[in-house]
C-alpha cells in the first residue's frame, strides 16, 4: 500500500499535501464514474487510478473519512452529513458543493481525476460544470455502469471493508485469506453502516430519484459512455478502455499510451 497515493489533499482538505505527487502527463485523464450503489465504480476508480494514473475522487470517502474526527470538533454541517449518510440518504448539495470548491486544486491536479459518487444530483452537476469552465478544464467523458439491481444488492451485502486501511473486499468474489481479517494491514473487516438493508433500500430510492436523471443530462452534453458492469473487475476494466479507445478513434495501445 505504500507506493499508493493516500490522496490527504482530497481526504483532508486544501492544508494537506498528497503523498505522491504526479509526474507529467501527456494527456491527463478526466473522468465522472457513475451508477448505482455497488455497482463497482471505487472497484473501477482504483483500476483505472492504478493504471492511467488518474486520482480517485470520492466524496463519500471525505465522508468516511472525516468520521475520524471528535464528535465535539465536528462542524454542525458535517454532523447532519455524517447522519445522512448513515442513513442512506444524501447530503445536501450545499455541504457537498462547499466540500468540493475548497478542493479544486485536486480538480486543477496535473495527474488527472476519477470523480466518483459526485455529482450525484442535477444541481451538482450544474455546479461542476461552472467549476470546470472557470478552471478551463474539460472532461474526456461520463462512465457510466449499468447491471441489474439483484446483482448490485448482491455486491453491496457482501462488501467487507477494513477498518483501518479501508480497502474493499466482497465475501464471494474478493474473500480475504483469513476471513474477517485485512489481507494487506490485518485490519478487522466490518460491514459499512450504510450497507445494512434498511439503509439500502433508502440509498437506491435517492439513486433513482436523484442520480439516475444525470445519464441523460450528460448524454445531451455527449459525454456518457455506458459499459456493462457484469464480470470480473478486469473484464469490466479492459471492457471501459476499449469503449474509450474506440470512442477517440484510438487503438487500445494508442490510447494506453497518450496518457
Ligand atoms: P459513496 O461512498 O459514493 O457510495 P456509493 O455511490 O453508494 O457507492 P459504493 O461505495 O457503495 O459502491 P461502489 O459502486 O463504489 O462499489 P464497490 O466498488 O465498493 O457514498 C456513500 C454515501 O455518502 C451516500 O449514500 C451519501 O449519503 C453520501 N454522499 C457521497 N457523495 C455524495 C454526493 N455527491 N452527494 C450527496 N451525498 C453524497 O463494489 C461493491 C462490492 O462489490 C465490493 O465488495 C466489491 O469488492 C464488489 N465488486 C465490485 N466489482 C465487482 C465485480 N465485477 N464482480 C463481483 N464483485 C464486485
Amino acid at each position: 500500500m505504500s507506493d499508493q497515493n493516500d490522496r490527504a489533499a482530497w481526504l483532508k482538505g486544501p492544508g494537506a499535501e498528497c503523498s505522491i505527487k504526479p509526474g507529467p502527463r501527456r494527456r491527463p485523464r478526466r473522468f465522472v464514474l457513475l451508477g448505482a450503489p455497488g455497482v463497482g465504480k471505487g472497484t473501477q476508480a482504483e483500476l483505472l487510478s492504478a493504471r492511467l494514473g488518474a486520482c480517485q475522487l470520492s466524496t463519500g470517502d471525505i465522508f468516511r473519512a472525516a468520521k475520524s474526527i471528535q464528535v465535539c470538533e465536528r462542524s454542525p454541517a458535517l454532523n447532519t452529513a455524517l447522519d445522512a449518510m448513515k442513513k442512506g440518504e444524501l447530503v445536501t448539495d450545499g455541504t457537498v458543493l462547499d466540500m468540493v470548491g475548497e478542493r479544486v486544486g485536486c480538480l486543477r491536479c496535473c495527474g488527472g481525476f476519477l470523480l466518483d459518487g459526485f455529482p450525484r444530483t442535477v444541481a451538482q452537476a450544474e455546479a461542476l460544470h461552472a467549476l470546470l469552465k472557470q478552471e478551463q478544464i474539460t472532461l474526456d467523458a461520463v462512465l457510466s455502469y449499468e447491471l441489474p439491481l439483484d446483482t448490485i444488492i448482491a455486491r453491496l451485502s457482501g462488501r467487507r471493508t477494513c477498518a483501518t486501511c479501508k480497502a474493499v473486499y466482497h465475501l464471494q468474489s474478493k474473500p480475504s485469506k483469513v476471513e474477517g481479517t485485512c489481507d494487506a494491514c490485518k485490519g478487522a473487516l466490518i460491514q459499512r453502516e450504510d450497507d445494512r438493508p434498511e439503509s439500502v433500500k433508502v440509498r437506491m430510492a435517492a439513486y433513482a430519484d436523484s442520480t439516475a436523471p444525470l445519464t441523460d443530462y450528460y448524454e445531451r452534453q455527449g459525454l456518457l459512455v455506458r459499459i456493462a458492469a457484469e464480470g470480473t473487475p478486469e473484464a469490466i476494466y479492459q471492457r471501459s478502455l476499449e469503449t474509450l479507445a474506440a470512442r477517440a478513434g484510438l487503438s487500445l495501445d494508442a490510447y494506453r499510451g497518450a496518457t
